[in-house]
């Protein structure tokens, strides 16, 4: 059974699924390796106005359960990326959505239009990355948030989504800010901070020595924001981002509010696990008697 289609703000997703930008690529490089056909929505990982180089390794690191990645945003920047990436989007089986990062508010504006210039369908404006300097998480701060989204809204005409941190003081009021900024949907979340010690070397195991944990242990993270936004703001439109690996996980971060549910760093684990989650909670949603999963959106909450 194949979940259906989900109503995202102004978009309709074929599928509940969305792939999470910075594991599967741009998407049209592993297109070969994944099945899109499963989701209704793929986010490339994100770029900037400019290319990144990212951090030095080691920029990976497993931990017990979940992993850290201090990557810093390694990108062509947005002129490659439109020329290189631009012309193959059409290539996939799967809605293309590009995700805009930046160190000015200009400079997410500019890399807003050159991903819409591109011919992605939506836009993920990553107000979360952990691997910027000084603490610049954008998502800390309600205002500054909202001016970066009141930019990205200006430049584009697309559907724009703002992606943020597990970390943020209030999340809520951030969201709040960002939907009133014009964000037609929040995504909660992206990676949480954290780090790890080498035994070895007895320095930090990752070059940027604070990264970004994802996987199974960012579930109740997420879910937690996920939770208290709709609790307070009502039936915005909400991905749902974190510790995804079953069907079981979509149909909870559903009933927390969830309009879609985002796959991340289980991509790595197992690339075509897609089909397993559509047929897991296929199965639980049959026995419970529930035709559409949106029945049970925000139950919990
Ligand atoms: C290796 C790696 C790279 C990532 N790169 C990006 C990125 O470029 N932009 C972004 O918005 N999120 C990025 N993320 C965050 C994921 O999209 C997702 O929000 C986060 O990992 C939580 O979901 P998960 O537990 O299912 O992985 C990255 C995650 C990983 C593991």
């Amino acid at each position: 059974m194949k979940l259906g289609p989900a109503t995202l703000g102004p978009l309709t997703l074929r599928s509940p699924l969305v792939a999470a930008s910075g594991t599967v690529g741009s998407v049209v490089d592993v297109a070969g390796a994944i099945d899109f056909s499963w989701y209704g929505a793929a986010v490339a990982k994100s770029v900037a106005s400019t290319p990144w180089q990212g951090r030095p390794a080691p920029r990976l690191a497993p931990t017990e359960v979940g992993m850290l990645n201090g990557i810093g945003i390694q990108n062509p920047g947005i002129e490659a990326w439109a020329r290189e990436v631009g012309p193959r989007l059409r290539s996939v089986d799967v809605p293309v959505w590009g995700s805009a990062v930046g160190e000015t508010v200009d400079e997410f504006a500019a890399v807003a239009s050159g991903l819409d210039g591109a011919g992605v369908e939506a836009i993920e404006v990553n107000l979360s990355c952990p691997n910027l300097e000084e603490g610049s998480i954008w998502s800390f701060d309600a205002g500054r948030s909202a001016a970066v989204i009141g930019a990205v809204r200006a430049a584009t005409g697309r559907p724009v989504g703002a992606k943020l941190s597990p970390n943020a003081e209030r999340v809520v009021d951030v969201a709040e800010a960002v939907l009133a900024a014009g964000a037609d949907w929040v995504v909660l979340t992206n990676t949480a901070l954290g780090a790890a010690v080498d035994l070895e070397t007895r320095r930090p195991v990752l070059s940027g020595v604070v990264g970004g944990y994802s996987g199974v242990g960012m579930k109740p993270l997420a879910l937690r924001c996920v939770l208290e936004v709709r609790r307070a703001l009502g039936a915005v439109p909400i991905v749902g981002c974190g510790g995804v690996r079953t069907g079981h996980d979509v149909i909870e971060y559903v009933m927390a509010g969830a309009s879609a549910v985002a796959i991340g760093t289980g991509h790595f684990e197992r690339p075509r696990l897609a089909r397993r989650v559509h047929a897991q909670a296929g199965r639980w949603l049959r026995r419970n008697g529930i035709t559409d999963l949106a029945e049970l959106r925000g139950v919990a909450a």
